[in-house]
């Protein structure tokens, strides 16, 4: 993946929210074309100021990209998703036959009972206040910031992926995984 990137590859971050992972992508592979997506206008306008302050060049938009892309990236979003399962389908048609998603998702276990540590209980409270309500909102599962690995790994493969594993990157906060069609 490094080596397409510096060659130019092509790099989707869905769900970009206002471009961070984008145009750190741009920084460390400026032949890559990275484009950034996400369904908030908003969030979009910030990016492009963003990246328009550091001179990256780099399309943002809210509508639905073309193509396939070498990566897709997709961070702190699935279980922010009033559709996972249908989304991810969306991302799956993305992703180059020999491309890579890569995950990231908040650090938390499977089960509620083994959730019991200070990060887990700041995710839980994220949750109720933003990620968990705004997707019951739009009439989705509500999946919350603490999904865990399994749940994360289900949405993926329901989606079409066919691999899917962890990777080994160590965070306090996250965990990270790659996808592959
Ligand atoms: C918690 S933010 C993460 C933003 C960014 N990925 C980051 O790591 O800074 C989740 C983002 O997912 C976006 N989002 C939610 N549903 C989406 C969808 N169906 N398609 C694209 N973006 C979506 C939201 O608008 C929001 O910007």
């Amino acid at each position: 993946m490094v080596a397409r990137l510096q060659a130019g590859g092509r790099m989707l971050d869905f769900g970009c929210g206002s471009g961070r992972v984008a145009m750190a992508v741009k920084r460390a592979f400026p032949a890559a074309q990275v484009t950034g997506f996400d369904i908030d206008a908003q969030s979009i306008q910030r990016a492009r100021e963003a990246a328009s302050g550091q001179n990256l060049k780099i399309e943002f938009a809210t509508a639905p990209p073309k193509g396939q892309f070498d990566l897709v990236t997709i961070c702190d979003c699935i279980h922010d998703l009033a559709a996972p399962v249908e989304t991810l389908r969306q991302v799956h048609r993305l992703v180059k036959p020999e491309g890579t998603l890569f995950i990231v998702e908040p650090k938390a276990a499977d089960r509620l009972e083994d959730n019991r540590n200070p990060v887990a209980t700041m995710f839980y409270g994220f949750s109720l206040f933003h990620c968990m309500t705004q997707s019951l909102a739009c009439g989705g599962p509500g999946l919350g910031t603490c999904m865990g690995p399994g749940q994360t790994e289900k949405l993926v493969r329901e989606a079409g992926f066919r691999g899917f594993r962890m990777l080994d990157i160590k965070s306090m906060t996250n965990l990270f995984y790659a996808a592959t069609p």
